[in-house]
């Protein structure tokens, strides 16, 4: 111990002599052959004490990095020698002892840094730590709402503006609510347009337990149906998954809202009122809807929504491929079968006592014609200058 000390005092003093800022190598931390209290607080404090001495010539910002570098360096610093040297080959009865004394001194060492000026104690220090008020402040930039959750609040506020309430439901769904429910029985063909991820190793369940990603919200419908009896007017937005290659107008991921209206008398009509409605609102009052027969499983009759062009007001562009059309949403008269598994929970929905109307509506698709957008993954790519558009 005693050769110990004197060499680090030998290098201090060297040091000192030459005033350096004790640039000692790791060379200068010497193993400690006793590990008594006293031998260790000699050890630790000329240590500290070297370092109080450098500490107190740091008179410019190259110094004090320096220092840190000297003392803190992950690699070569001396902080980490005394680790190798002192405290991984301490004795165990003394690991405590020496483990407490390097935590002092790393403190030291940290106190030191922070007390460093760095500058140089004249009148220049101060003007440079003046604050140049008439420079620019720091910028936040103010949070927006996404452009696919603006629009989905929007089609959301329309229908809730008709007295319709919200739902959501997960999106990790089970085969029963969104395929068998709505009418796809297994092995249906209907099931191959709505390909999707399914959750690995459930070939234990049953068919109808088996988890995968939601493909449409309308498996929300029939949850909404069971937990309430008629009257039913709901809009459910959501994101929803598919089989789909991406592309210009397609991703695997995207968003629908779904409306679903039940209660006595509902008919054909009234789901053409409330859709021609709701895309005036949208698209703005000037636009016209029509219907074209199509197929859901889950309704019936069932129908496309096409609205007028709203880029040529009908007259035939590029953008609805000169028929002055552009298909927008599928909507239809709920389907008997769809009531008669929601009369499994809640016997109201009995099909010879009242009927309903249902539609789906694509997000992106909506959002992609209000705001002029070609490409769907740009709502996607979190380029601030794509989102910053809508703020
Ligand atoms: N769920 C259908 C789809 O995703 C859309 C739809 C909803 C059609 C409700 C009719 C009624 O394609």
């Amino acid at each position: 111990m005693r050769e110990c000390v004197t060499a680090l005092e030998r290098a201090s003093a060297a040091c000192n002599a030459l005033s350096c800022n004790l640039r000692m190598t790791n060379e200068g931390i010497p193993n400690l052959t006793a590990f008594d209290d006293a031998a260790l607080d000699k050890a630790f404090g000329a240590l500290a004490r070297t370092a109080r001495e450098s500490a107190a010539t740091l008179h410019s910002d190259a110094a004090v990095e320096a220092f840190r570098l000297e003392w803190l360096g992950r690699k070569q610093g001396r902080l980490n020698e005394v680790s190798d040297r002192w405290l991984k080959t301490a004795p165990p009865e003394a690991r405590k002892a020496v483990g407490q004394r390097f935590k002092v001194l790393k403190e030291l060492i940290e106190e030191l840094l922070d007390g460093a000026s760095g500058s140089a104690p004249s009148d220049g220090a101060l003007a440079a730590e003046a604050i140049d008020i008439t420079l620019p402040g720091t910028r936040r930039l103010t949070g927006a709402e996404h452009p696919i959750t603006r629009t989905m609040n929007e089609i959301v506020a329309v229908f809730a503006a008709l007295g319709y309430s919200v739902g959501v439901g997960p999106e990790v769904e089970t085969d029963y609510y969104n395929f068998e429910s709505m009418n796809f029985p297994a092995g249906h063909p209907a099931r191959d347009t709505q390909d999707t991820l399914v959750i690995a190793g459930q070939d234990r369940k049953p068919l109808r337990d088996r988890l995968l990603l939601r493909t449409h919200t309308s498996p929300v419908q029939m949850r909404t149906m069971e937990q309430q009896p008629p009257p039913v007017r709901i809009v459910i937005p959501g994101k929803v998954h598919r089989n789909d290659a991406a592309d210009a107008t397609h991703s695997p991921i995207f968003h629908q809202v779904e409306g679903l209206c039940v209660d006595v008398n509902v008919t054909f009509n009234d789901l053409k009122g409330t859709l021609d409605h709701a895309m005036k609102a949208l698209f703005g009052s000037s636009v016209k809807t029509r219907f074209f027969p199509s197929f859901f499983p889950f309704t019936e009759p069932s129908a496309d929504v096409q609205i007028s062009c709203i880029f040529c007001g009908g007259k035939g562009c590029r953008k609805c491929k000169d028929s002055g059309w552009i298909e927008l949403l599928g909507c239809g008269m709920v389907d008997p079968a769809v009531f008669a598994f929601a009369a499994e929970k809640q016997p109201a929905y009995d099909p010879r006592k009242i009927s309903g109307f249902a539609f789906g509506m694509g997000v992106e698709r909506i959002a992609m014609m209000k705001y002029g957008i070609s490409e769907i993954g740009s709502f996607y790519a979190g380029d601030m200058r794509f989102l910053g558009q809508f703020t």
